[in-house]
C-alpha cells in the first residue's frame, strides 16, 4: 500500500501532462485569418490560381487542403513533388511553406517560404475559405 499515493500522483502527473499536450497543440494551430491572408496570397498568385483546372507556373490550389501532393491532373510536377508522400493538410502546409525546399527537396517551387507563422496560418485560412 505504500507506493499507493504515488501511483496517483504519476497517473495526476500523467493527466496534466497530457492536458498540456493537448492545449499546446491547439494553440500552434490557432485559425489564421483569412482577409490578411488573402494579402499574403498575392505572393503565391502569379503561381497558383484558387480555380480548379486552371494551372499556371505552379498547379491550382483548389481543394489543396487533403489532397494528395502532387496529384493535379495535367500538371507537371518534379518528381521530388511527386514522390514525396505528403497528403497536404494545415500541418504539412505550414511546414511546406516555412522551408520548401527542406520539406521537399529538389521541388521546384522557386520560393523562399513564408517566415511568419502568422502569415502562414492567415495564407491556410484563406486557401480553406477561398479554394474549397
Ligand atoms: C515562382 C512560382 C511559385 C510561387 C511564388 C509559389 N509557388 Fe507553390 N508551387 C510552384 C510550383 C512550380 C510547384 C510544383 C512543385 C514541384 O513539382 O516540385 C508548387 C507547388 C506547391 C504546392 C504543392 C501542390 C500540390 O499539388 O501538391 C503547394 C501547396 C504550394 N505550391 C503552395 C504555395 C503557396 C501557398 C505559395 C505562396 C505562399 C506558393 N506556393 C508560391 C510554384 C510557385
Amino acid at each position: 500500500m505504500k507506493d499507493h499515493p504515488n501511483t496517483i500522483a504519476g497517473i495526476l502527473t500523467g493527466i496534466a501532462a497530457a492536458t498540456f499536450l493537448v492545449l499546446a497543440s491547439q494553440a500552434a494551430w490557432a485559425e489564421g485569418d483569412p482577409t490578411k491572408g488573402e494579402k499574403v496570397y498575392k505572393k503565391c498568385k502569379t503561381c497558383h490560381s484558387l480555380e480548379a483546372g486552371k494551372n499556371k507556373v505552379g498547379p491550382h490550389l483548389n481543394g489543396v487542403i487533403g489532397r494528395e501532393a502532387g496529384t493535379v491532373e495535367g500538371f507537371k510536377y518534379s518528381s521530388a513533388m511527386a514522390d514525396s508522400g505528403l497528403v497536404w493538410d494545415e500541418e504539412t502546409l505550414d511546414l511546406f511553406l516555412a522551408k520548401p525546399k527542406e520539406v521537399v527537396p529538389k521541388t521546384k517551387m522557386a520560393f523562399p517560404g513564408l517566415k511568419k507563422e502568422t502569415d502562414r496560418q492567415d495564407v491556410i485560412a484563406y486557401m480553406k475559405e477561398a479554394g474549397q
